[in-house]
């Protein structure tokens, strides 16, 4: 962040924690450092990313309206984290940002880069499936990350963003997501988010990983095309509230560092614990058809390398690593 940048940034916290009251121009100077009249131009560039902001003579300034506009500028302002989405790429249009983001990682982009966009023209989902992302109905968004962790560990990642992913959707809606495995996002039994996880590694070294989020949030249920339209909704659908986008994905950044930083420093057994909570039909008995045969199983949970969890009927717990799921 630049000076100004940052004079930015903490004029948008001082404004924001005094919740809608009005900050004088006074204390303003003074904790930021500026004239009265240098103030007055950094509000006029708020204005101009979308802030209402209300100047009262005597009283002071007062945040009206925060822009619902994706911009670098506001995903930072308000930001509550310590690394994650300190440096943000964001396009109006993009292909897709996981190629964007693994050309900036190739570059040398920070640990905590993202990189986010209002619509993809060729977004990538699993198994080389295409994911639609619409303009500005959801949250399109791949995340840059140097763990010091094993490749094999990876998976552990992916978990961990459902387990994210999951606790968004209940923190800020109404809606009870679940966590179909590996790793698609339900309510009420239709997809309304999927993660996508690419990593370069060398044999027992990641040089990064990208963690792609895709999440329908203000779909309404006919701007679905009709390929998906049975199996995907949105936020929006299912609890019948727009959800403006900006404080999504902030509140989707903070609680990914603080899932990340955890994992980072105790290991994968919060995340497990939390992860089988969502789980979809856990405890179910669900058919699994592999390349041979086809088994019938009680689904009881996941493994530390990312496995379904299968409890047959001759007693043996059992990893299904792939393979067609009857649900
Ligand atoms: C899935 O198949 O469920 C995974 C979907 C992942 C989509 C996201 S949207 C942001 C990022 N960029 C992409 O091209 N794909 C991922």
């Amino acid at each position: 962040m630049d000076k100004m940048e940052s004079t930015r940034y903490r004029l948008i916290e001082l404004l924001k924690t005094t919740d809608h009251e009005y900050v004088s121009g006074q204390l303003l100077s003074e904790r930021l450092h500026i004239s009265r009249s240098a103030i007055w131009k950094h509000m006029k560039e708020l204005e101009k990313d979308g802030y209402v902001i209300e100047g009262v003579s005597r009283k002071g300034y007062r945040i009206v309206k925060s822009p619902d506009k994706v911009s670098e500028n506001t995903l930072q302002w308000g930001l509550k984290t310590e690394w994650l989405g300190r440096n943000i790429i964001h396009r109006a249009t993009a292909d897709s940002t996981q190629r964007i983001a693994h050309q900036a990682a190739r570059n040398n982009a920070a640990h905590g880069t993202v990189i986010v966009a209002d619509e993809q023209t060729a977004g990538k989902g699993r198994m080389g499936r295409q994911w639609n992302s619409a303009k500005h109905k959801g949250i399109w968004m791949s995340i840059i990350l140097r763990p010091a962790i094993t490749p094999a560990a990876a998976p552990q990642l992916t978990l961990l963003t459902a387990t994210v992913l999951a606790d968004v959707i209940s923190e800020v809606t109404i809606a009870k997501p679940t966590i179909k495995w590996p790793n698609d996002l339900l309510i009420n039994h239709k997809k309304t988010a999927g993660i996508l996880t690419e990593m370069q590694a060398e044999q027992d070294r990641i040089q990064y990983i990208i963690v792609g989020i895709g999440m329908n949030v203000n779909h309404t249920a006919d701007e679905f095309p009709v390929s998906v339209k049975n199996k995907a909704t949105s936020v929006k659908s299912e609890t019948a509230n727009e959800q403006p986008i900006v404080p999504l994905i902030q509140q989707l950044l903070h609680d990914f560092e603080q899932a990340y930083d955890d994992f980072i420093e105790h290991g994968f057994s919060n995340i497990k614990n939390k992860w089988e909570s969502y789980a979809y039909r856990i405890g179910d008995t669900i058919r699994i058809q592999t390349n041979h045969t086809e088994i019938e199983a009680v689904f009881t949970g996941v493994a530390e390398d990312g496995a379904l969890l299968i409890h047959t009927d001759n007693g043996e717990t059992q990893k299904v690593y792939s393979g067609e799921i009857e649900w």
